[in-house]
């Protein structure tokens, strides 16, 4: 008898060390190498569809894959791409990203539309993009420097209703003429 509980005891002792060996989890850094190809290796995107990453906010990151996930927001590709990703590697990754800087860009812009846009945003925005878009408030993602490209498809994926807006940005948004709505990403895109 007490031979054998010594056995089991030994036997499940090598079993959990060969499953820690085996589940040695990626890294952060290893995961989001996932998504350098298009996000960019520290987050900052050198496409001009798609968006850097670099300087979200955990939250924003987490809260796009959940929408990706369960299709409620729309996507090219990101839908397929967040459903390889449980929620622990998800939150790893998002936290990965909402460490590195906010990737600065140089885009050629309207200049009459960014002073028209700067004299916009910090009434009709501004409570949720802050900081001029460098930071949003709990999932509001970071825009300022964000390619133009890609926020114009987002905007136009909003005002269609292929994409839900949030209530408060609706209120906001939904009286504003195109004109302006354009002119407000043109000055985001030219903050760094
Ligand atoms: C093949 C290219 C590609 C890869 C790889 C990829 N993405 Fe994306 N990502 C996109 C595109 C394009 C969009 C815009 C939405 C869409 O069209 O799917 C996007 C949008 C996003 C957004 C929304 C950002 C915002 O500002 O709203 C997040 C968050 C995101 N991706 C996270 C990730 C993470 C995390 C990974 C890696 C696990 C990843 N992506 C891998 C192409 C990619
Ligand atoms: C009450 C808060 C709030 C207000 C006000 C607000 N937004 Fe947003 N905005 C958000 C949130 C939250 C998201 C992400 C929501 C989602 O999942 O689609 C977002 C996303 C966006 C995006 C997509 C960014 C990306 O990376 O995908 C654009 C573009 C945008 N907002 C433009 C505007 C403009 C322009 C205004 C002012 C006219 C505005 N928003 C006002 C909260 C707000």
């Amino acid at each position: 008898m007490t031979i054998k509980w010594r056995g089991w005891a030994l036997a499940t002792g090598v079993l959990a060390i060969s499953a820690v060996a085996q589940a040695a989890p990626p890294t952060p850094a290893m995961l989001s190498n996932a998504c350098a190809g298009c996000h960019g290796t520290n987050g900052g995107s050198a496409g001009l569809t798609m968006p850097s990453l670099a300087g979200q906010s955990k939250e924003a990151i987490e809260v796009a894959m959940k929408k990706f996930k369960s299709g409620e927001r729309p996507g090219s590709i990101m839908g397929r791409i967040a459903k390889g990703y449980d929620e622990g590697q998800t939150s790893a990754i998002a936290e990965y990203f909402s460490k590195q800087k906010l990737h600065v860009t140089k885009q050629a812009l309207d200049k009459a539309k960014i002073a028209k846009g700067a004299s916009l945003q910090e009434s009709n925005c501004g409570r949720c993009h802050i900081e001029d878009g460098r930071e949003g408030k709990d999932d509001t993602p970071a825009m300022a420097s964000q390619w133009l490209p890609y926020m114009q498809m987002q905007m136009a994926d909003y005002l269609s209703g292929a994409r839900k807006m949030p209530e408060k940005m609706k209120e906001k948004v939904d009286p504003m003429s195109k004109e302006d709505l354009e002119a407000l990403l043109h000055f985001y895109a030219s903050v760094n």
